[in-house]
């Protein structure tokens, strides 16, 4: 194997099922079975973490339940991307006095990327001695040891220490939703674009094996999985740790050969590495939705090189006309931050202008949050928060018209799609291109493909009938 990437060994993975048995032993001696609760903050890769840590947590023999009130243990699987988000954890966090109160075995731990962040496991350290644990995304394969200690009596476990990452195999999970599974294929990221935390928190990008990746997706497709979304930062830069000669279409062709009835997603596509390569490949296979999620983050050329994006405007449209010829059918969705430091009124104008060209079916929209310790953070920023506020509503006005717009045009057509649940009294399906589509059948029709009939739309759905 030829790899850059430190990759957990099997003797010390298996040092961590040691850990596992001993404390489900534990449990069976206290004649009880213990339950978890885990909460999840954030983006998929935390998903895909906590269904990680929900294995670890059933190998330990705990049952996994759905509030902490009770709980023997609960995690918060927490994210750093904004202010906004930390605030709503600490907050969180602090409500556990109570539940702890109540339950005074209850052990707590904190983990994902806030705990990543120095200043707040001091935080933790100081001023929430409720909290039994903290631990780093670097550290989640420890997770059974770090238990173990708290269980067995040591002191408050703090693995937070910083580190460029590895990569374990074969960690156990408990999947949320067995049609529709996650696959992390990299973790990590180098890019440093100038606003974002994720590189300090998730450490250097490292691929897994595609012979790895392939396995896991054989299995998850022989056990009932419809779709299957590959999880990266930035999945274009898939392989290049790697010296394996795939690059990150090689193995989007390599997965849509595999036998079954199935989709696959991915996400996320940073648009300097999204290549011709990429989007041929995706128009090739049947088995690849035809979705793409390439974030622009500013219509401002200005703007994406204070960003560190390493693309500008002219080349990000180039690479979208060119997708859209080969796949005329793409849905297209993006991430956008309005309010970077230092972003003019005409430089807002210039993304108002980018997403009335490109035309996305929706949009993630997001207020510049300065993140202590990245670049942006340090850059002057003179625009008054309510002036971002504003260019922020009106950006969310013009890309509704447009999501509601191309909703419409749905109406009167018959398109394919996977039924994966109910909510309220309707069954829900997604389009191929991730579409949430309601219309009432039986949930028997749940986990198969159905032709729908499209009958209505709103901005953020479409209604149907059975064909
Ligand atoms: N790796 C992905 C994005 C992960 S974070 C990519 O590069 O596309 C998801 C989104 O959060 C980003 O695309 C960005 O739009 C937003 N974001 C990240 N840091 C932010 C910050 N400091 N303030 C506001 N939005 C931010
Ligand atoms: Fe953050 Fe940029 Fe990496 Fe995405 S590509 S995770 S926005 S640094
Ligand atoms: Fe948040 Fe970490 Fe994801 S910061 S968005 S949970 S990678």
């Amino acid at each position: 194997m030829n790899t850059k990437t430190t990759v957990i060994s099997q003797a010390e993975l298996n040092a961590q099922f040691a850990c596992c048995d001993k404390i489900a032993a534990y449990w069976q001696s206290q004649g009880r079975t213990p339950a978890a609760y885990v909460e999840t903050y954030g983006c998929q890769q935390n998903e895909a973490d906590s269904e990680k840590l929900r294995g670890y947590l059933t190998q330990c023999g705990y049952q996994i339940v759905r509030e902490a009130e009770g709980a023997d243990v609960v995690i918060l699987n927490t994210c750093a991307i904004r202010e906004h988000a930390e605030q709503r954890v600490f907050g969180n966090l602090g409500a556990l006095t109570h539940t702890k109160r109540r339950h005074p075995a209850q052990r707590i731990f904190l983990c994902g990327c806030m705990a990543g962040e120095t200043k707040v496991s001091d935080r933790i350290r100081k001023s929430y001695p409720h909290v039994d644990g903290v631990f780093s995304t670097h550290h989640l394969w420890q997770f059974p040891e770090i238990l173990w200690n708290v269980l067995s009596g040591k002191r408050r476990q703090f693995y937070v220490s910083d580190e460029p990452g590895s990569i374990a195999e074969g960690i156990p999970q408990v999947r949320d939703s067995q049609l529709k599974a996650w696959v992390s294929i990299m973790y990590g990221c180098n890019n440093f674009c100038t606003y974002c935390i994720v590189p300090y928190v998730r450490g250097r990008e490292r691929s897994r094996q595609p012979e790895d990746i392939l396995a896991e997706c054989r299995w998850l497709i022989e056990n009932g999985a419809k779709e299957i979304t590959l999880l990266g930062q930035n999945v274009n830069s898939y392989g290049k740790d790697l010296a394996c000669g795939m690059d990150f279409a090689d193995l989007l062709a390599a997965i849509a050969q595999l036998p079954g009835e199935f989709l696959i997603r991915f996400m996320t596509s940073h648009p300097r590495d999204a290549s011709a390569k990429l989007f041929d490949t995706m128009a090739k296979y049947d088995k690849i939705a035809k979705q793409l999620h390439l974030p622009f983050q500013s219509g401002s050329s200005r703007v994406l090189k204070a960003m560190n994006r390493h693309y500008d405007r002219e080349g990000y449209l180039q690479k979208v006309l060119y997708a859209k010829k080969v796949m005329p059918q793409l849905v297209l969705t993006s991430d956008v931050i309005v309010g970077f430091p230092g972003e003019t009124e005409e430089e807002f104008e210039e993304t108002i202008s980018l997403i009335s060209q490109v035309h996305y079916d929706s949009l993630f929209t997001f207020i510049f949050s300065p993140r202590p310790g990245t670049p942006a953070a340090a850059m002057d920023d003179p625009t008054p928060k309510e002036e971002k506020s504003r260019r922020f509503d009106r950006l969310c006005a013009v890309q509704n018209a447009i999501s509601e717009e191309i909703h419409q045009s749905y109406v009167g057509k018959t398109l394919r799609c996977l039924v994966d649940g109910v909510d309220a009294d309707t069954l829900t399906a997604r389009t191929e291109g991730g579409r949430l589509v309601r219309f009432a059948g039986s949930e028997s029709l749940i986990g198969t493909y159905q032709d729908i009939q499209i009958t209505g739309a709103t901005t953020w759905s479409l209604t149907g009938k059975l064909a």
